[in-house]
């Protein structure tokens, strides 16, 4: 049987790599990429793929049951790819509410309605969420996140997706519903809204902005490329096991300070600039409320079991990150204009 996959948030950063590949790779599948268009979804992001035979866009709400529901009957949705959320972290601090409706609520709200379509038959369609390393917390010392490691969510995001990935848990436990969850480090690459740290700093480079670091720049993330992420998505949709998580990540940790130093490095010299010019940028401000320490993936699992290895070096992929947005500045007009610069002053003119 072909496969006609609901694929939320798929107008968002890593959503719309997800698509693009599915539609390329898959033309027997019929791809539905439902998303509600919020600031942080852009069609613009899937113009290269958009009258695709096998391609369909409804703007749906996860937060609603009926809107949801339709989709899944007019469609005959056979699995989820669940990606739709809400993903900024100073956004969860600052209003914690819309992070439980989208990422909690709707969740559930995705898993009622699967329930209800694949009733009698939930061994033949999957529902997949896709999660984040948050939910494990911070590490202070050294070691990795594994798939065992206890949840301990610090934040708002990290507590809504950390009780997304737990209601996804229950429903295959009490209904038997077929799932799979995978948690990946952070992304980065083309089309990654500019409230992120890399996006964000590549822009102010480019305007002459100051490069706002918080604390001392010590935090350390690891850091995926996203296409790799959106490989790693395909691989466990169709390979992993059924009940199974899987942590996804490139062995690639980077302080905060010296990630934006590389950008400072690399705009400096596409952009024709002295050499350390643009470092002068740099500000620390204020630290973030509650500042995870360190994250860091050991992707053993996904790499031993299913075969998926990241494609790119870190350097090299930030190179292609920032030429993508030195070619693409008028993706990064529109997407900076209107509220984005409400936001910009709020969560930075006072720090
Ligand atoms: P994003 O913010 O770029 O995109 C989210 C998308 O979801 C947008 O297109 C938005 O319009 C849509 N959306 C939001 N609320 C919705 C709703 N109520 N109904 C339907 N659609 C809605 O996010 P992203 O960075 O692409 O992250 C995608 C997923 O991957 C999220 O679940 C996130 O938790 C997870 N994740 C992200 C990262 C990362 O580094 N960005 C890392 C690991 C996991
Ligand atoms: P971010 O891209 O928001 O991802 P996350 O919080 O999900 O890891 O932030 C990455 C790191 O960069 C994080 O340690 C916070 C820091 N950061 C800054 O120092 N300045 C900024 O303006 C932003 C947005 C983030």
């Amino acid at each position: 049987m072909s496969k006609s996959i609901m694929i939320t948030g798929g107008a968002g950063f890593i959503g719309s790599h997800v698509v693009r590949l599915f539609v390329n790779k898959y033309p027997h599948y019929n791809i539905v990429n439902l998303d509600a268009l919020t600031y942080a979804g852009n069609l613009e992001n899937l113009k290269d793929i958009e009258n695709r035979e096998n391609y369909t866009f409804v703007k749906a709400d996860i937060c609603k049951a009926e809107e949801i529901e339709n989709v899944f009957r007019e469609h005959n949705i056979t699995d989820v790819i669940h990606l739709a959320a809400e993903s900024h972290v100073d956004r969860s601090i600052a209003d914690p509410m819309a992070f439980i409706m989208t990422n909690v609520v709707g969740t559930v709200n995705l898993l009622n309605a699967a329930r209800k379509a694949w009733a009698g038959e939930y061994d033949q369609h999957r529902f997949y969420h896709v999660s984040t390393d948050e939910v494990y917390g911070s590490l202070h010392d050294g070691g990795f996140f594994v798939e065992t490691t206890p949840y301990d969510p610090q934040s708002p995001y990290s507590a809504s997706k950390a009780s997304s990935d737990h209601f996804v848990r229950a429903y295959a436990n009490t209904y038997g519903m077929q799932t799979v969850i995978s948690n990946c480090s952070n992304n980065y690459g083309p089309n990654h809204f500019p409230e992120k740290l890399i996006p964000l700093c590549i822009y102010n480079i480019r305007h002459n902005k100051p490069l706002p670091i918080y604390g001392k720049g010590e935090n350390v993330r690891d850091w995926l490329y996203v296409v790799d992420h959106a490989r790693a998505i395909d691989v466990v949709f169709h390979n992993g096991a059924t009940g199974e998580t899987y942590n996804i990540g490139g062995f690639n940790e980077w302080k905060n300070i010296d990630i934006v130093r590389l950008l400072c490095k690399v705009m400096d010299r596409k952009l024709g600039r002295p050499e350390g010019e643009s470092e002068k940028l740099i500000t620390f401000v204020k630290d973030r409320a509650g500042h995870d320490l360190r994250y860091a993936i050991d992707a053993s699992k996904i790499m031993n079991e299913l075969g998926w290895q990241p494609s790119l070096q870190f350097e090299e992929g930030i190179e292609k990150t920032v030429d993508w947005y030195l070619a693409n500045e008028e993706w990064l007009q529109n997407v900076t204009s209107g509220n984005y610069q409400d936001y910009y002053s709020e969560q930075y003119e006072k720090r």
